[in-house]
């Protein structure tokens, strides 16, 4: 009886000793005390050590596009870091082209702030602002994709080009034990001030898109940030547009297309919709009417999988045959893409084959 006792105190003063070491070693190697953070040159912060520089940044209520919730697996967080980030890990390489190697350019939720730090990144990054939003308006377009029309705070407005991005918070609910950030573009008009406009679609299993399907309602609050991206509207030439997009990169493309009427801009344009059936597209009288109103568009969709039934006569196929029948001659043109991966580099290199310049090819890759 007395060995038992022995014995259990002995485990028990071990595992006490042992939980003491642990405790100690996360307090001591965990903790860098402050640190500095010096970005672009001229703004200092004095931070505590420790953490990712992603939150770090987001502490100080700065904002780095990131659409995986700093989980290293969506590669939107990239920051140039030219002094004091460490090594590059293996979980960056993989989203670190060679020449961002080169230029110091890490993935800011994998570089730990250990030490005194020097990044650099865009200017326009310190517009992006954090809301608390109301959501106005939910409607089905399609069965898997909903417009979400939501109210800013009174008094406040995202100042953003037509063709940018919000991240959108979806917090923990049943089923989902994290808050995760995901990015969409933003399908109103930057002159729609005081909301937003978000086009979602449904992707089974997908934490923010089953909260927004499954969970939100009107009157909800949400958190966004924004605006990020580099790709929007160039409005400073007058170039024909052409803009191609499938299911939900449509946001972009209307919020170009409804600055483009409300200032009436005199560009011919063509927008080409790539979706499998009838059942997939939308907006159908809004296209109509901007057939009528604006200064010389069409919309010219494209299905993939219709049969004898669909009764359709329109564009059949893939979108990128579609613009090589309809595009006749390169000049004077630009291309606004959006859509997967796939889809924007079967694009691009329809594009290129035509003619078209790549620099004046302006996309934006979603999964
Ligand atoms: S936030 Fe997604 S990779 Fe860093």
């Amino acid at each position: 009886m007395n060995e038992i006792i022995i014995t259990t105190a002995t485990v028990t003063g071990i595992s006490a000793i042992f939980a003491f070491l642990l405790t100690l070693a996360d307090k001591t190697i965990g903790n860098y005390g402050e640190v500095k953070l010096t970005i672009n040159n001229d703004k200092e912060y004095i931070v505590n050590g420790g953490s990712s520089l992603l939150s770090t940044l987001i502490e100080e209520k700065i904002f780095i596009p990131s659409a995986c919730g700093g989980k290293g697996t969506c590669g939107y967080c990239k920051v140039k870091v030219i002094d004091g980030g460490g090594p590059v890990l293996p979980t960056e390489t993989p989203f670190l082209t060679e020449d961002e190697l080169k230029d110091n350019i890490r993935l800011s939720c994998q570089c730990k702030v250990k030490e005194n730090i020097k990044i650099q990144i865009p200017e326009e990054l310190f517009n992006v602002k954090e809301y608390i939003a109301t959501v106005e308006e939910i409607e089905d377009m399609t069965s898997v994709i909903k417009r979400l029309r939501i109210r800013l705070p009174e008094g406040e407005e995202i100042k953003f080009k037509p063709g940018q991005f919000i991240q959108f918070k979806a917090p923990i609910y049943d089923g989902n034990d994290e808050e995760v950030y995901r990015a969409y573009s933003i399908a109103s008009s930057p002159s729609d001030k005081g909301y937003i406009e978000l086009f979602i679609g449904y992707v089974p299993g997908g934490k923010c898109t089953t909260y927004v399907h499954k969970h939100l309602k009107v009157g909800d609050t949400v958190q966004i940030n924004g605006p990020y991206g580099d790709f929007y509207f160039h409005d400073d030439n007058d170039r024909e547009v052409i803009l191609v997009a499938a299911g939900t990169g449509i946001a972009p493309i209307l919020s170009i297309l409804k600055h483009m009427k409300e200032y009436n801009i005199n560009r011919k344009a063509r927008f080409y919709f790539g979706a499998k059936t009838p059942d997939d597209l939308f907006l159908l009288d809004y296209f109509k009417e901007l057939e009528e109103t604006l200064f010389d568009f069409k919309f010219i969709p494209t299905l993939s999988r219709v049969s004898e039934e669909h009764n359709w006569t329109g564009e059949k196929g893939r979108v990128n045959n579609t613009i090589e029948r309809h595009l006749e001659s390169p000049e004077n043109k630009e291309a606004y893409l959006c859509g997967n991966p796939p889809m924007i580099d079967s694009m691009v290199k329809a594009l290129v084959n035509k003619g078209l310049p790549e620099e004046l090819i302006y996309f934006d890759k979603f999964d």
